[in-house]
């Protein structure tokens, strides 16, 4: 479908004219998009650094992760989940989905490249895209269009704390936690109590380890369902009559009658409502799936903010010392576009799209971001819809164009 002529050039990469779009990212943006471009008959390349599709999916997660929100919101277009999955599909089951859909689209992304670097070339009006393989070989990929589908978890935060390399047992962060099977009896310092933080407590906690789960500020723990619905599923149908202040108040009542006062735990609520927050600074609330009744019979230890790392403990901001055999770092995830997209137009220091939803999946020059709502896989639906109808005017415009200069040539040539 591409036309692809692999040249080297003088620095001994090979370069390639990419007919249509490059897409940077195999996951389920990547795929969604290259889905809608190809009911269209657009051609594209899709340049994925890992050795397999959704590698967040497949490489980054633990082993009793399942979809938190109903199958319904976590589809890609095109393709629904099978009818015999669950209301909440386990990530197994979100992987064999995906593969299916690559297979059933056939997307055939460019494996073990990683993009290192993109710019726009003014002088040629063309994306010029440079990956480095696996086995250091680099190419150049040319073209007219770039699609950012790199995710908003790209890297896992590791942040700096006093003492943390004195520390002398294991520390990995949760993008290289499996199971809590090798921790059994440990203690274990879970930092974070985000949807990640939360889980891997309960994981800890049900493989007899000793959690202890690192509260520095606040959170919104919702249970995640409320009267057998969904309570994301109830909060997007409120938003359809009533202003997001007054969802927010209903929820946090509903909540309080399910849950009960979580602040006597140690887990404190933000003043803001969790789907303010969720819009104004992109934090997740945590969908409980059984944390927080291991945190009330003392199973999972609530504990503030950490002071310091020693040899093989840690002090807490309140004075508490606590002794430790491992560290789960639980601290969350960033997008790495800053650190390969040179463009500072559209793309913000923190690697998202700088224009608020709902207009932030298109830049300008040809370039597009999916998956970088906060918006989930929901959101990255949306975007590739958006994206492919946008390049599909463009390829088809410019086939037209393509098409009357042809008609124009062979019309001088007979009258010739
Ligand atoms: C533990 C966890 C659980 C989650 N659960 C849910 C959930 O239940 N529901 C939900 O809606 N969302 C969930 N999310 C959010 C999740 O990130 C998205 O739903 C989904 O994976 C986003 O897809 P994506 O394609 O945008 O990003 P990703 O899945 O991260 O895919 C991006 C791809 O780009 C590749 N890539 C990155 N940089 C480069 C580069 N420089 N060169 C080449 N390739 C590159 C990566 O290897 C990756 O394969 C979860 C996130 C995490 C971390
Ligand atoms: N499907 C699922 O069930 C599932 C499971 C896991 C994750 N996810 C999704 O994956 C995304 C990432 O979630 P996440 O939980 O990994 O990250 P997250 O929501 O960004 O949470 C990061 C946590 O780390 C804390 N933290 C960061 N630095 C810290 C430090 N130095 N000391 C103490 N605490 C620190 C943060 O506290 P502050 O708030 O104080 O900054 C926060 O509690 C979210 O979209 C989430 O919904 C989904």
């Amino acid at each position: 479908m591409f036309s692809f002529s692999g040249q080297t050039n003088f620095c001994g990469r090979r370069c390639v004219w990419v007919n249509g779009p490059v897409i940077v990212g195999a996951g389920p943006s990547g795929l969604a998009v290259s889905a809608c471009l190809k009911e269209q008959c657009i051609p594209f390349v899709v340049i994925e650094r890992a050795d397999c599709i959704a590698s967040l999916w497949q490489k980054r997660t633990y082993d009793r992760l399942k979809l938190h929100l109903p199958k319904k919101f976590c589809q890609l277009p095109k393709l629904p989940f099978p009818e015999d999955y669950p209301e909440y599909p386990t990530k197994k089951q979100f992987i064999t989905y995906l593969e299916n859909y690559a297979q059933k689209f056939d997307i055939k992304p460019q494996f073990n490249e990683c993009v290192q670097s993109a710019k726009y070339d003014e002088a040629c009006q063309l994306w010029r895209v440079v990956t480095v393989s696996t086995s250091g070989s680099e190419t150049e990929y040319i073209c007219q269009m770039l699609v950012v589908a790199t995710g908003e978890n790209a890297e896992g935060v590791v942040p700096e704390i006093d003492g943390l390399e004195e520390f002398s047992g294991e520390v990995i962060h949760a993008k290289d936690y499996k199971s809590g099977q090798k921790y059994t009896g440990k203690k274990v310092l879970v930092v974070g109590c985000g949807n990640s933080g939360m889980e891997l407590s309960l994981d800890l906690s049900n493989h007899n380890a000793k959690p202890s789960m690192v509260v520095r500020s606040s959170v919104h723990v919702l249970p995640r369902e409320i009267m057998g619905k969904s309570t994301f599923d109830l909060a997007m149908m409120l938003m359809k009559w009533l202003p997001l202040w007054l969802v927010d108040k209903i929820l946090l009542m509903l909540t309080w009658f399910i849950l009960g006062n979580i602040q006597k735990y140690g887990v404190k609520r933000p003043s803001l409502g969790p789907l303010e927050l969720k819009n104004h600074y992109g934090k997740t609330p945590v969908l409980d799936i059984g944390a927080l009744e291991k945190i009330r019979s003392g199973e999972i230890k609530v504990v503030p903010g950490i002071k310091r790392f020693n040899s093989n403990s840690v002090e807490l901001v309140n004075g508490e010392r606590l002794d430790i055999d491992s560290v789960v770092l639980a601290t969350g995830y960033c997008s790495n576009v800053p650190f390969w997209l040179q463009e500072t137009e559209f793309f913000a220091k923190n690697g998202f799209p700088k224009t608020p939803f709902p207009n932030g999946w298109k830049g300008k020059r040809g370039l597009y971001a999916s998956g970088f709502t906060r918006r989930g896989l929901a959101g990255a639906s949306a975007d590739a819809l958006k994206i492919s109808q946008d390049i599909g005017k463009v390829w088809n415009e410019e086939l037209k164009q393509k098409k009357k200069k042809v008609h124009t040539h062979r019309r001088c040539i007979s009258t010739f």
